[in-house]
This record gives C-alpha cells, structure tokens and sequence, in this order.
C-alpha cells in the first residue's frame, strides 16, 4: 500500500461509524468479464480474479461487522453465457467448495441460495458439506447465491404456498408477507439493508427483489476484480450518510 492508499484508507476507516454497521449487505459481483477484456485476457480469468476478490470482501464484511453478507455469484440468466464460460464458471465455484471457503470455516457459516436441483448431485454434495461444516461457526454469516434469480425464487416459495392450500394446511388468509418471506431462499434472515452493485450497471439483474424493496443501492463503476476493503468502507460511509424513512416522515 502506497502512503497516499494508507492516508486514504485511515480517512475512509475514520468516516465510518463502527455502531451502524449495516446487518446485511449484498453485493452483486458485476464486471469480471469487462475486466478481463481490458487485459486482453480470456473470462475466465477475469473471474478467477473476481473469486480472490470475494475471498478479500468476505473477509473484510466479517472485520467491519457485518452480520450477513449475499453474494450474487450466478445468476437463473446465467445459463445463456457460452458454454466454455459457464463450464469455467462451474469449474471455479467447485474449485471453491472443495478449497477456498474452507480458508473462511472457522468464522463463518456458510449458506447457498437459488435454485440448487440445475446442479450435479456430486456438486451439491459438496455445498451441503460447506454448509454442514460451518453450521456452528458464529462469526458472520456469507450466503453465496447460485443458479439464483428473484422471480424463479419467488415462484417456488408461490409453489410451495400453493401445494400447502391445496392440501388444506393452510387457508388464503393465511398468506402474510412474513409467510412468504419465510418461504424464500432468506427466510429467517434479516432483510439487506445495502445492496452493493459494482461495474457501473444500474439495475438488480433479478437480485433480491422482495428482500431488497428497502434497501439503500449503492453503484459505482469500479469493476469487481478491481473492488477493494476501501471500496466496502466507502459503500458503508455513504449508507449511513442516507435517510432511511421506509415510507414514513
Ligand atoms: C460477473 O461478471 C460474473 C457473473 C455474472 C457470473 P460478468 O461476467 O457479468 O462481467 P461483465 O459484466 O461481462 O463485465
Ligand atoms: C448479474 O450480473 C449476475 C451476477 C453478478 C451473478 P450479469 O452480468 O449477469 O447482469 P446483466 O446481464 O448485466 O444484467
Ligand atoms: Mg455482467
């Protein structure tokens, strides 16, 4: 770290107020691709950085006490990318259940949400292990999202709702806002409270679309491989600078 990066890092560190920590952030990992493009490198290894660089973040959420962090790995559109992408795709999230999330085991409880039927049952084999594994680790908790997608979520939780009517265990009254967000990939989690999108795309690409009807959303160009401890500071910095009033005065 250069001695202007220190100074910037001790300005940004001293920005942020260690009681306000938001509870949840998600962050959709946006802009590998672009990244690699720049260096005339092939995807692939823009998302092998893209993989270090969630290594780095998760770490640093854990650190500033974040209690639950949600991170936007493949998407249900991700299917459509070539099929060399989505095998080198696969091939890393694998790389990470067998290795990369057992460097994070003893802090932190590992989750996934999406839609895991589209994966290999020796894949899933896998996640249920990390999860298993982690379980009992209270530091913080990091739910990576696979094959996952809003609406795909939230018509499997409709599904669901829907097989309980039918077999009369529950009855229209019944259906509240808190049932159904029990019935997503989150239920039991808090809502996020800041949704972090990076590479200079403005929109939610299907993310957390019920949870997040009040999050703050935070963009910013910087390309995910590029996203950096100071670029999280600085995210947090301006969410509690906002005004949550959730539709009141
Ligand atoms: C995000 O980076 C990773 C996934 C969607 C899996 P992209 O691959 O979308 O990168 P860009 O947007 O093309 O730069
Ligand atoms: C969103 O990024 C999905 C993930 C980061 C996993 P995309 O690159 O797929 O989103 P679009 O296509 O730009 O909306
Ligand atoms: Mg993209």
């Amino acid at each position: 770290m250069s001695l202007l990066d220190k100074f910037r890092h001790k300005r940004l560190e001293a920005e942020v107020d260690f009681e306000n920590i938001p509870k949840h952030v998600a962050i959709i990992m946006d802009g590998n691709g672009r990244w690699a493009k720049r260096r005339s490198l092939p995807r692939k290894s823009g998302h092998a950085m893209g993989a270090k660089t969630f290594e780095v973040i998760s770490e640093c959420a854990g650190e500033l006490g974040i209690k639950v962090v949600t991170f936007y790995a493949f998407s249900t559109e991700n299917w459509k990318r070539d099929k060399d992408e989505v095998e080198s795709l696969m091939a890393l999230l694998e790389d990470y259940l067998d290795n990369g999330l057992k460097k994070l085991k003893n802090r932190a409880q590992i989750r996934f949400i999406g839609d895991m039927s589209a994966f290999s049952e020796s894949f899933r084999e896998k996640q249920r292990y990390v999860e298993e594994a982690t379980k009992n680790n209270s530091g913080f908790l990091i739910n990576v999202a696979l094959n996952y997608g809003s609406r795909d979520e939230i018509t499997r939780a409709v599904r669901s709702i829907a097989a309980d009517a039918a077999a009369g265990r529950l009855a229209p009254e019944d259906v509240t806002e808190e049932l159904i967000s029990s019935r997503l990939d989150t239920g039991g989690l808090p809502d996020p409270d800041l949704i972090i999108r990076p590479s200079g795309e403005f929109r939610l690409s299907n993310f957390l679309m019920w949870q997040g009807a009040y999050a703050e959303l935070w963009f910013d160009k910087i390309l995910w491989p590029d996203f950096t401890r100071d670029d999280l500071l600085r995210a947090v910095a301006d969410y509690q600078r906002r005004n949550r009033r959730f539709g009141g005065r």
